[in-house]
């Protein structure tokens, strides 16, 4: 068993915890934190939820309608069911959990959360037990290691029971209908052997009845039980829970039925350990095609060998070990680094694989495209091979007239066209970031099918997804902001057809520069003057219409009246048409600086930027269900970490670099006390509540998944460190705080390695003086091509 680790990262720790030496793992040390603290365990298919109690749920692919271990009252605050281990001393029949919760009873506690696994020890009456779950890599599982060991001076009669709790296919109908889903299980129990699957499978509607689910699950150990049981009334009895199954009253687990309708997979141990004695298992829940292959056979014999988990653990160790390798950084603040290194990565491709639909609080969210393109840009300096596939795949989610569908499913169901109009423009940010990052130009020309049949190629979605936009003006000459843009629930301000999006303009500015070298490259030129044309008219409505004296007004509501303006008692300045004015640079630097000081002045608070203020109070049906969230909560003035995060890019690319890492710093979830926060310490959060929400401003919601990750991430990489990728090579623009005075990045690139080393002697905020390539100076912030495999640069700043 492994030691209780150390506390050197010099990142800061919490009262339920810490980070490890290293920072790879987050260590906690008390069993109850404010919220259960999870983990996602995944190989991108298989999806185990696992907090630091092993409570959580699992998976395969889409949690709404390819479940596999059953979700409960995993909203918030509560933890059940979970991956549970009893144990009963069978001399004097006292029953406790490993994983602490929910019985409660413990001498010692320690979970340790890392890239894939999560381990939890614990010991009560000298019994250290230590349980181990992750997810390998190349295998569609969950596998569980139980490792007991007797401390005591005497010989100890053990009984060990695993539980886990199915429900099978579609979430949804399992939780509304629960006895009558279970008509439909079908499972069968061999000896060291359970296999389930669910007959009748429901993709969409009630009335739209697809085949059988096409999955199975199968779950079998190293280590063959001398009982199992798969029927779940009969393990924990009427009247009974988590805490005090009846099943555990008598010596042996009961047979219960023979075709149960609610299952559960329980294996039970009776051991006999002597003083020092150690004994181990495996278990593995894995999910199979529902056919008679015969390597399903093959599978289910490796799965009782301990060497195969052995194995999985090495190479899942070694992927994320190379993923974290692909960017390193070293800078003067260990909170940064610890962030930047290893879990800001484990976050980012968490969202990458599965959008914000998983979580503790979302229930049937979907892979949403805006968010998925997100994702895509920030994996792109981490693995470019894994973006650029998810980028293929999303796009065969448009349709010919350059309308995208809201969600892009990973299990190949139809989807309906968008309300919100913003998404089909993030797609062409992601590609052109990726472009940039691998020079893949021939993904441009790689054709998919459109959602209205035919198909088109990736170049003519972008240009269709633009065309459309520049066609939708509203009465100022603005795009028209239909359904709503990147802040959903302001969805009504263009719910009579003439509602315009100040935001909105910027981003297209922003994205007709960004596709404009790809059509030079094309040359598409007729085309490309059509869109600067409409790229300059932009550029003066905004700042000849929009600009309200110190800051961007959001947008005309379909009335002709402007949303976020000064004077408004309520909601007078939002955020994102300030920092999208800055990203797209749709205006001169003074104005730019302006709106930047006003965001600060009017959003800002010690955990970030709220989204907007003041908050609503009042129902206003112009502007839409934004205005009725709670005041301070979710878009209505919460702290919202996506749009801080943008904001960090915007005051970086202003040469603000002692605000941007200001704000940076006040963003990063470990520098928030935890008994006010309440989320990980580890991963961003969507909000924390804003002023507005009184005393519980701070209160933190929506773990986990959040576009925050891969802003905070490419933040730092590309526009406070200032390394960028750009068609002919790394430009190179630092922009810090005057006390970082030296500072490392390390990156992929081309298939070779930069090693960057960054000396600020001056103390300055932005400016180099000088760059040494290979020993060599260099005229010029532009780092070529690579022409080996590893270039050193050394940047001097001044
Ligand atoms: C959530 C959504 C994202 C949206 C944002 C603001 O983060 O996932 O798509 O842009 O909220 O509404």
């Amino acid at each position: 068993m492994r030691r209780t680790g150390r506390k050197t990262t010099g990142s800061r720790s919490s009262r339920y915890g810490h980070f490890s030496a290293d920072g790879a793992e987050y260590v906690i040390t008390n069993p109850y934190p404010p919220r259960p603290w999870i983990n996602y365990l995944t190989n991108g298919d298989y999806c185990a939820l696992c907090s630091h109690v092993g409570g959580g749920y699992a998976f395969y692919k889409d949690h709404r309608f390819h479940s596999v271990l059953a979700r409960g009252e995993h909203q918030r605050t509560s933890d059940l069911p979970a991956r549970l281990v009893y144990i009963k001393d069978e001399d004097t029949g006292e029953i406790w959990t490993a994983n602490v919760h929910p019985i409660g009873k413990f001498t010692t506690f320690e979970a340790r959360h890392g890239a894939g696994y999560t381990l939890i020890q614990s010991s009560y009456r000298s019994v250290a037990v230590q349980l181990r779950f992750f997810v390998p890599q190349g295998m569609d599982a969950e596998m569980w290691s139980v490792d007991l060991c007797n401390r005591s001076r005497s010989e100890r009669r053990l009984s060990v029971y695993t539980l886990a709790e199915l429900a099978l296919g579609n979430v949804a109908l399992v939780q509304h209908e629960p006895f009558y889903q279970g008509l439909f299980h079908e499972a069968r129990l061999s000896r060291n052997l359970l296999t389930a699957t669910h007959k009748f499978h429901f993709t969409e509607g009630w009335s739209e009845i697809c085949d059988p689910w096409p999955l199975r699950v199968i779950a079998t150990s190293t280590c063959p039980p001398q009982r199992m049981l798969m029927d779940r009334a009969a393990f924990f009895g009427a009247f009974r829970g988590h805490h005090n199954p009846a099943a555990l009253d008598e010596e042996w687990l009961p047979r219960g039925a023979p075709t149960p309708r609610d299952l559960v997979a329980v294996n039970q141990w009776r051991i006999r350990l002597a003083p020092g004695e150690s004994w181990q298992t495996h278990i593995a829940l894995a999910v199979q095609a529902n056919n008679d292959s015969t390597s399903h056979v093959a599978q289910i014999k490796s799965l009782r060998r301990p060497a195969t988990y052995e194995r999985a653990w090495k190479n899942t160790r070694v992927f994320w070990q190379e993923l974290f390798d692909s960017v390193q950084i070293e800078t003067p603040e260990p909170d940064i680094n610890v962030m930047m290194n290893h879990w800001n990565k484990i976050q980012l491709i968490t969202n990458f694989y599965f959008g914000r639909a998983p979580s503790y609080y979302h229930k049937s969210q979907m892979p949403a495209m805006r968010d998925c393109c997100q994702d895509a840009f920030g994996v792109v300096p981490l693995r470019p091979e894994l973006a650029g596939a998810n980028l293929r795949r999303i796009a065969r989610f448009f349709f010919a007239d350059g309308q995208a569908c809201a969600g892009c499913n990973r299990i190949d169901l139809r989807e309906k066209a968008a309300i919100k109009v913003d998404l089909p423009l993030w797609f062409v940010l992601a590609i052109a970031d990726y472009l940039r990052e691998t020079g893949d130009m021939g993904i441009l020309d790689e054709r998919f099918p459109l959602m209205d049949g035919g198909e088109s190629s990736v170049y003519e979605k972008m240009l269709a997804g633009i065309d459309r936009m520049i066609g939708l003006r509203g009465p100022h000459g603005l795009p028209l902001i239909g359904g709503g843009d990147w802040n959903d629930p302001a969805n009504r301000i263009g719910a009579g057809g003439k509602g315009e999006s100040v935001w909105l303009a910027e981003f297209v500015y922003l994205v007709i520069a960004e596709i404009e070298p790809i059509m030079r490259a094309k040359k598409d030129l007729d085309k490309l003057a059509v869109y600067r044309r409409r790229a300059e008219e932009l550029r003066k409505i905004v700042n000849e219409q929009c600009w309200d004296g110190q800051w961007f007004v959001r947008a005309f509501r379909d009335d002709g009246q402007p949303v976020g303006a000064r004077g408004q008692e309520e909601g007078s300045i939002w955020i994102n048409s300030q920092t999208w004015a800055v990203i797209a640079d749709i205006s001169d630097q003074s104005r730019l600086n302006a709106c930047t000081d006003a965001v600060e002045r009017h959003l800002g608070t010690p955990y970030g930027l709220t989204n907007l203020g003041p908050a609503y109070t009042r129902y206003d049906r112009s502007i839409g269900r934004i205005t009725c969230f709670r005041a301070g909560w979710k878009e209505n003035g919460a702290v919202f970490s996506h749009a801080s995060s943008f904001n960090v890019v915007a005051r970086a690319m202003l040469g603000r670099g002692r605000d941007a890492l200001d704000l940076y710093r006040r963003i990063l979830p470990m520098t928030k006390d935890s008994t006010r926060y309440f989320m990980e310490p580890y991963v961003y959060a969507q909000f924390c509540a804003g002023p507005a929400a009184g005393h519980e401003m701070g209160q933190g919601a929506y773990h986990w998944l959040t576009g925050t990750a891969a802003w905070m991430f490419r933040a730092m990489t590309d526009y406070i460190i200032g390394v960028r990728a750009e068609w002919n090579g790394l430009r190179v623009r630092p922009v810090v705080d005057p006390a970082w005075k030296h500072f490392k990045l390390s990156r992929q690139f081309r298939g070779s390695r930069y090693e960057f080393n960054f000396l600020n002697p001056r103390g300055v905020e932005t400016g180099v003086r000088q760059i040494i390539l290979d020993g060599e100076p260099l005229e010029g912030d532009l780092i070529p091509l690579p022409t080996q495999p590893v270039h050193r640069v050394t940047v001097k700043m001044g």
